[in-house]
């Protein structure tokens, strides 16, 4: 993009369309006397974003852009995370995490090319998001100096909708929600309101991208996934780019209610917030990554990566994807994905994905050693000298006490009514 720089002092904000960024633009402006210059940035949510843009530019904005980051979302946020098994405390894919800090790298760039003294996002004081941005802009750009409009202001919002009215600030059309969402293409996330209270099941009404309990299918469907190096290629034996696969597992999984998610979740601001979620592609292709890395991986790689794993969405949740420890993770986690390549078979059915069948040419599974029909090649003989080898710490603790073995046998006895 051919951006050439403002002449004047101006912000660059992170537009979203919804209240608080509309009334931001105002307020900067007001409180700041800057022009601001607004960026609506395209991870995939289902809205319309050119509206949205426009919107921006009724709303006193100078200068509206709307970037279309799609496919380098797909392509570097989720591809990452589907080779990393990404899922913060075990649950949450880290759909609206993973998306931060492409946005912050898109409004640092145009602030850099505006020459904008500023950069300023619509998050609150009490959340992940506002660290995530910040984070990304001080490992881009040190220089930019922040503004925070929800965290400055002090504003309910109600005194945003009456501040909106008086100086004619249009807002989206829709009725605004009773909950904070937040979406892309790898989830949604909807927090507030009554799901605050953590003991009340989420209405059906907050659920967008999965069917209507009552309305999940009565017959269980299959899915094939194939990776390559990792990432899923195909879909059903079709092949597709990553941005469209997920955008179709979606649809798919999400018809079977697949991907709900209500976590009771520990924010890095140190708040324990309840969460809820919609991952349909998210939840299955890590499962299915996950369990083909079962079939192709050692024992040994698959428990040190699972601790790289762990240290990785913690990263990403906290806002660290700009950093020298991200950059290291990343590079083990890619040498560890050449063989994980083959077939996963799917089967969802009533809010579930479960995997019910794996094929890989790099298999690490051998029948031979493991079947207990004809065929076997394991010397089952080899296995009384592996336990009397594996076995010396525990029996040479008793031995070494007291060196005699009717000793010993009150020692076992007296172990096993203790535990008893
Ligand atoms: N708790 C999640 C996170 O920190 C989701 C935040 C979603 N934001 C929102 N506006 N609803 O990643």
């Amino acid at each position: 993009m051919k951006i050439s720089r403002y002449q004047g002092d101006i912000a660059v904000l992170a537009y979203s369309g919804g209240l608080d960024t509309s009334v931001a633009i105002n307020w900067i402006k007001e409180k700041y006397s800057v022009e601001v210059a607004t960026v609506v940035v395209d991870v995939g949510q289902e809205e319309d974003l050119k509206e949205a843009a426009d919107r921006a530019l009724d709303n006193g904005a100078v200068r509206s852009f709307l970037v279309d980051s799609k496919e380098e979302f797909a392509n570097t946020y989720i591809a990452e995370a589907i080779k990393s098994n990404a899922m913060y405390e075990g649950r949450y894919p880290l759909s609206t995490a993973l998306a931060r800090p492409l946005i912050a790298q898109k409004l640092a760039s145009i602030a850099t090319k505006l020459g904008a003294k500023y950069v300023a996002h619509g998050c609150t004081g009490k959340g992940n998001d506002q660290v995530r941005f910040e984070l990304a802009f001080k490992a881009l750009n040190p220089e930019l100096r922040v503004i925070a409009p929800i965290r400055e202001w002090n504003m309910n919002r109600d005194d945003e909708i009456a501040y909106a009215a008086a100086r004619g600030i249009k807002l989206r059309k829709s009725q605004p929600s009773r909950y904070s969402t937040d979406e892309n293409l790898w989830g949604r996330s909807i927090e507030g309101s009554d799901l605050e209270d953590a003991s009340v099941e989420p209405p059906e009404d907050i659920y967008q991208w999965t069917s209507h309990m009552d309305r999940w299918p009565d017959k269980p469907e299959y899915v094939t996934v194939d990776f390559e190096g990792g990432l899923p290629v195909s879909l059903n034996g079709k092949p597709m780019k990553l941005s469209e696969l997920v955008a179709e597992l979606n649809a798919i999984a999400g018809k079977h209610g697949v991907g709900r998610i209500d976590h009771l979740e520990d924010r890095f601001v140190g708040i324990k917030s309840r969460e809820n979620y919609e991952c349909p592609s998210a939840v299955l292709l890590v499962q299915a990554h996950r369990a083909l890395e079962g079939l192709v991986l050692s024992k040994e790689m698959l428990q040190f990566k699972s601790t790289v794993e762990n240290k990785f969405s913690e990263l990403v949740y906290n806002g660290f994807w700009f950093s020298d420890l991200m950059e290291s993770l990343r590079t083990f986690t890619a040498s560890t994905q050449a063989e994980v390549t083959g077939q996963v078979r799917v089967r969802l059915f009533k809010g579930s994905s479960t995997v019910c069948g794996l094929k890989s040419e790099h298999s690490r599974y051998r029948t031979a050693l493991s079947t207990y029909s004809r065929g076997d090649i394991f010397d089952q003989r080899a296995s009384e000298g592996f336990i009397y080898i594996v076995g010396l710490p525990v029996a040479g603790s008793a031995l070494g006490e007291f060196g005699t073995s009717d000793v010993q046998e009150r020692v076992v006895e007296r172990k096993i009514q203790k535990a008893a």
